[in-house]
C-alpha cells in the first residue's frame, strides 16, 4: 500500500513550494504534468555533470557509455510496456509520436477511399495529425459515437467501422472525461476489419500497467513528463513490422547508412531510422530513472491508490450544491466539473487563491463541447502523491466560496 505522505518526501517541489510561498501546494493538475522525484533530478544531473557526450558519433569511452545508456533505456521502456527493445522509438512526447504515425505511416499508405476513426473526446494531439493526413491523402475522418456517459465502447465502434477504416486512433484514458477505455476489445474489433489501432497512452501509461502485447495495440504513444520524468522526452511504440514500413518524418544525422548525389538514401533499420538528430539524452537518463521509480512503487499500487482517492473525492464533491460533475463514474484520477453560474476560469482562479492548482478551459479537447455542451470546465487530476488532505482542501474551497461562488440566479 502506498503512503502518499512518505512519497511526497521524494519530490522537492512540495517542500520548496512551502519555503517559497509559505503554504502547502495542492497540486491537482497531474494530467497536465507531474512533479519530479530526486531520482529523476539526480539522473539528469549525472548526465550533465559526469556523462555529457553525444551518442553513436564518437570513438571514446564517454560516447560508448551513452550508447549503452540509450540501449538500456530502450530495454527499460520495452520491459515497462512489454515491448521489444527495437520497438521503442524515442520522441519528444506524445504529440511527436502521434505525428510520426500520421505522417510517417498513414500519409504514406492511406488513399481517398480510406477512413480514420476518432472520437470527440480526443486531445488535439490525437486529432490534428489525422486531419493533416486527410488533407494530404483525401481520406475521410469519422467519429465513433460516445455513450450517453461519454465512453468509447467496442459496441459503438462496431456501429461505424467498415472495411474502409484503416486506422482507429483513440486514447486509452481520455484527458477530460477520464474514462478508461477497453482498448483490448477496441483493438480486436479494429483488427477484425483490417484496421490498425493507434492508442494515445498519454493519460494511461503513467497510471496503470499497460501491456502492448496483451492489448494488441499496433502503436502506443506516451510522454515522459506525465510519469514523473522530464519534459521533451516521449515514446512511440510500434509493432516492429509497422515501424519498418514507416517513413522517417525527420531525416538527418543518425538515421541513414548512406546517401548519394542521385538523391538516393539508404536508411538504418527502425528504430534508428525514426530518430534523426541528436537524441534528448538528458531526457532519456531522466525517463529511465522515472520508470524505475514507478516500477519500484508498483503500477498496481499506483492504480489502487488513485481509485481509492477518486472514490473519496467523488463522495465529497457530489454533495456540494451546484457543483456539476461530468464524469462521476469514470475510473481514472481525473474529475471534471463546473459550478453552476460560475465561469470555469473564474472558478480555477478562485481555487488558485486558496493554493489549489487545477486546469480550466477546454483542456485541448476542443471537440468535446459537441458532446458535453460546455465550452469550458475545471479539471482536477490526481497522482500517487495526492493525499486525502488535498481532496479535502478542494472540497472545502468549493463548499465555502461564499459570495464568489454564489453567482447562480437561474
Ligand atoms: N495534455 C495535457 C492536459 O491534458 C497538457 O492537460
Amino acid at each position: 500500500m502506498i503512503d502518499p505522505y512518505r512519497i511526497r518526501k521524494d519530490f522537492p517541489m512540495f517542500e520548496n513550494h512551502i519555503k517559497m510561498q509559505g503554504h502547502d501546494l495542492v497540486f491537482l493538475d497531474n494530467a497536465s504534468t507531474t512533479f519530479k522525484p530526486f531520482a529523476v533530478i539526480k539522473a539528469e544531473e549525472e548526465y550533465l555533470t559526469r556523462f555529457t557526450s553525444n551518442t553513436h558519433r564518437g570513438d571514446y569511452d564517454l560516447c560508448f557509455a551513452n550508447d549503452s545508456k540509450v540501449a538500456e533505456a530502450r530495454h527499460v521502456v520495452g520491459h515497462f510496456i512489454n515491448a521489444l527493445d527495437k520497438e521503442i522509438v524515442f520522441t519528444s512526447g506524445t504529440t511527436m509520436s502521434i505525428n510520426f504515425i500520421a505522417l510517417g505511416y498513414a500519409a504514406k499508405y492511406l488513399t481517398k477511399d480510406d477512413e480514420i476513426l476518432l472520437t470527440l473526446a480526443e486531445h488535439a494531439s490525437n486529432i490534428l495529425p489525422w486531419y493533416k493526413v486527410s488533407e494530404m491523402t483525401g481520406c475521410k475522418i469519422n467519429f465513433i459515437p460516445l455513450t450517453k456517459e461519454g465512453r468509447l465502447t467496442a459496441e459503438n465502434l462496431k456501429k461505424v467501422i467498415s472495411n474502409k477504416t484503416k486506422i482507429v486512433a483513440v486514447a486509452q484514458v481520455t484527458n477530460v472525461l477520464g474514462f478508461v477505455n477497453d482498448i483490448k476489445e477496441i483493438a480486436k474489433v479494429a483488427h477484425e476489419y483490417g484496421a490498425l489501432l493507434a492508442c494515445d497512452g498519454a493519460q494511461s501509461v503513467p497510471h496503470m500497467k499497460v501491456d502492448v502485447k496483451d492489448l494488441d495495440v499496433d502503436f502506443l504513444s506516451f510522454s515522459g513528463h506525465k510519469l514523473c520524468g522530464p519534459t521533451g522526452i516521449g515514446v512511440l511504440y510500434g509493432k516492429y513490422e509497422l515501424l519498418e514500413k514507416m517513413d522517417p518524418v525527420l531525416s538527418g544525422g543518425g538515421n541513414n547508412v548512406k546517401f548519394e548525389t542521385d538523391v538516393s538514401v539508404k536508411y538504418l533499420p527502425a528504430p534508428a531510422k525514426l530518430e534523426a538528430g541528436t537524441l534528448n539524452i538528458q531526457g532519456i537518463y531522466g525517463l529511465v530513472a522515472a520508470i524505475k521509480y514507478l516500477e519500484e512503487i508498483g503500477m498496481e499500487n499506483i492504480e489502487d491508490l488513485e481509485k481509492n482517492n477518486r472514490k473519496y473525492a467523488i463522495s465529497l464533491l457530489k454533495h456540494i450544491p451546484d457543483l456539476v460533475i461530468y464524469n462521476e463514474d469514470a475510473e481514472s484520477g481525473i474529475i471534471t466539473f463546473n459550478m453552476k453560474g460560475v465561469f470555469a476560469q473564474d472558478l480555477a482562479t478562485y481555487l488558485n487563491s486558496k493554493g489549489i492548482a487545477c486546469r480550466s478551459g477546454q483542456h485541448c479537447a476542443k471537440l468535446l463541447h459537441h458532446f458535453t455542451g460546455e465550452l469550458a470546465t475545471v479539471r482536477m487530476s490526481m497522482y500517487f502523491y495526492t493525499t486525502k488532505e488535498d481532496i479535502d482542501a478542494l472540497a472545502n474551497a468549493l463548499k465555502n466560496g461564499g459570495n464568489f461562488l454564489d453567482a447562480y440566479f437561474a
